[in-house]
């Protein structure tokens, strides 16, 4: 938790000078049973003085205690704005590097923790590290000095009554304890429902459309349900046994007070003690419900903390190793390359081509086949569990990541665009210029329906391009990956939606202006990858047929299959 603490430090004074307040107002507050008692033992029930007397000594008391309140308020106040001050401050900082180190995660690192996980890291974890920074802040200076102070004055005041109070404390400590570590672990198991929560929304929101054109929404919703009705029934839980600590010390307090003032009646002939007494006790006690609260949002915040610490701390640094060096002939080049996700089955099996600057490599085969796996390790979000994968003739793993990625411009399946202009969305940040885009958008095919749009390139998108038909959209992408003049262009199954000529017509481009950028092309159509010097099929993971067209027609039974049936299918429009 210390590192999540660090993150106060830049707000120190703001801190200090809130636990200064809460220190006046708190210290005030006890001063109150103090004055009381001496208005009422010392003056008005003091024989010894005047009417006159006692009506001005009691305003002048009246008007300490007042001021006493004021301070006590006061403090209070503006302790808690300083504190929601620093805590919101602090929490703005945590969130901010952590979510600029989710950014930096590799894809094994976020495989690893899972994405709804890091989405509640990002948002309820960090909420409740301000909750219990904020409480702590709140509670954690005026409780003890309430209790300590409280018990101190009693003792100066009535030795009897104060033993009293002592033999209270302990027993409504131990029964809140009990209580409070009770609910703990439910409260852990809300936040992991919490994470369950999360993923379920997330999954319901992106996969919208399916469910919709499944008619599965009502099958959704009682999934949902099913999710927040679990978290509800475990909240429930958790909130019931809490709830059960005030009232218990309430209880507590009310058999304390009756034994309170029969042993006041008993032993002690002053007034204004048993009052001053009374008033000392709830204040005590309040205080101490107010500890065993921040018992828990610690222990709850703490929990958060730890998980947002599991992400601060991981290593994001680039590992680039020492390899031996390719065959500088080719641009890209896969040897013997095998690799698994979870480290079990393997994903892809004894991968190897080799491709020249200028080729096209094109990538066929089943979902699940291993098509975007390859593209995955040649761009190294994944690494190799053996065999080496090089482009130009040096190993990926051998390369600062900044300059791997820059050699490819890539349009990956189910790519995303963001709610800003069209233009925006293939610069990307990049600040290409504006013969870079109008050449890609030309490329691409996507110049007649970009003229069509209302402010051509400076159209605004809506959020994931959903003004867009698909065709539409992947040609931005298509236009994204080409305005950078990339040496090796991906195209992860991105001319799906676009139409025969439209495909036929952005191969044209590709081939006559982009003949020096190596292509690697995943396709379902083999009339789009055609014309590639080199095709592989995949299938499971492995390779079944490597070649050109003609090669394959000859030598692999499944690529002749899928070429007619794709054949007989075009005659047949
Ligand atoms: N991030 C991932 N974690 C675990 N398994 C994955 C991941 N991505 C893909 N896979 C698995 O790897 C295999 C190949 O997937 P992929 O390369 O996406 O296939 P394709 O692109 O040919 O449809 C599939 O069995 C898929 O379930
Ligand atoms: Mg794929």
């Amino acid at each position: 938790m210390t590192k999540t603490l660090r993150y106060l430090k830049p707000y120190g004074g703001t801190v200090a000078a809130g636990l200064i307040l809460k220190f006046i107002g708190s210290v005030a507050e006890l001063f109150l049973p103090l004055l009381l008692k001496t208005v009422i033992d010392d003056v008005a029930d003091n024989p010894a003085l005047t009417h006159d007397q006692k009506l001005k000594y009691t305003f002048a008391l009246g008007g300490a205690m007042l001021l006493c309140a004021l301070l006590a308020l006061l403090g209070n106040v503006f302790a808690n704005r300083l504190t929601v001050k620093s805590s919101g401050n602090m929490t703005h900082d945590l969130r901010y590097d952590l979510f600029k180190k989710t950014c930096y995660l590799s894809s094994e690192q976020v495989d690893g923790v899972g994405l709804p996980s890091l989405i509640s890291r990002l948002t309820s974890d960090s909420y409740y590290v301000n909750q219990m920074v904020a409480r702590t802040l709140r509670l954690g200076v005026r409780a003890p000095i309430l209790i300590a102070g409280g018990l101190i004055l009693a003792f100066t005041q009535d030795v009897i009554l104060a033993c009293v109070l002592l033999a209270c404390i302990p027993l409504v400590g131990v029964t809140v304890f009990i209580i409070t570590k009770k609910s703990i672990p439910l409260f852990f198991s809300v936040q992991r429902k919490q994470d369950d929560m999360v993923r379920r929304t997330q999954e319901s929101v992106t996969g919208v459309r399916v469910i919709k054109a499944l008619s599965k929404s009502e099958y959704e919703a009682e999934k949902f349900d099913g999710v927040v009705k679990e978290l509800a029934a475990t909240e429930f839980k958790a909130n019931r046994i809490m709830s059960l600590s005030n009232p218990a010390a309430t209880l507590i307090l009310n058999l304390g007070l009756v034994v309170l003032i029969a042993v006041g009646a008993l032993c002690s002939d002053s007034a204004g003690t048993v009052l001053e007494f009374l008033q000392f006790f709830v204040m005590i006690l309040n205080a101490m419900i107010a500890l065993t609260k921040i018992f828990v949002v610690i222990s709850r915040g703490s929990a958060s903390a730890a998980r947002i610490e599991k992400i601060l701390g991981m290593d994001v640094s680039e590992k680039t190793e020492v390899c031996p060096e390719g065959d500088k002939n080719f641009k890209v080049q896969f040897k013997g390359v095998n690799f698994s996700y979870n480290g079990a089955e393997d994903d892809l099996k004894d991968i190897g081509f080799a491709l020249r600057a200028g080729q096209t490599l094109g990538i066929l085969g089943g979902t699940g086949s291993g098509k975007s796996t390859v593209i995955s390790l040649l761009m190294r979000f994944y690494d190799a569990d053996s065999g080496q994968i090089f482009v130009d003739g040096k190993d990926v793993k051998s390369y600062p990541l900044g300059e791997l990625r820059k050699k490819f411009g890539v349009v990956f399946q189910n790519d995303f665009l963001m709610a800003a202009s069209v233009r925006e969305n293939i610069d990307f940040g990049r600040g290409l210029t504006d013969e870079d885009i109008e050449r890609a958008v030309d490329d691409a095919q996507a110049r007649e329906f970009i003229d069509g749009l209302e402010g051509g390139l400076g159209f605004d998108l809506a959020q994931k391009a959903n003004n867009l038909s698909g065709g539409q959209k992947q040609r931005i992408l298509i236009a994204r990956a080409l305005a950078g003049n990339p040496e090796i262009l991906i195209l992860d199954d991105s001319s799906s939606a676009l139409d025969y000529a439209t495909d036929a017509a952005f191969r044209k481009a590709l081939s006559k202006n982009y003949s020096s950028s190596t292509k690697v092309i995943v396709a379902q159509r083999i009339s789009s990858v055609k014309h590639a010097d080199l095709i592989i099929v995949l299938d499971d993971g492995k390779i079944i047929g490597a070649g050109t067209h003609e090669e394959l027609l000859k030598s692999c039974g499944e690529y002749s299959l899928i070429y007619s049936t794709q054949m007989g299918a075009e005659r047949g429009r």
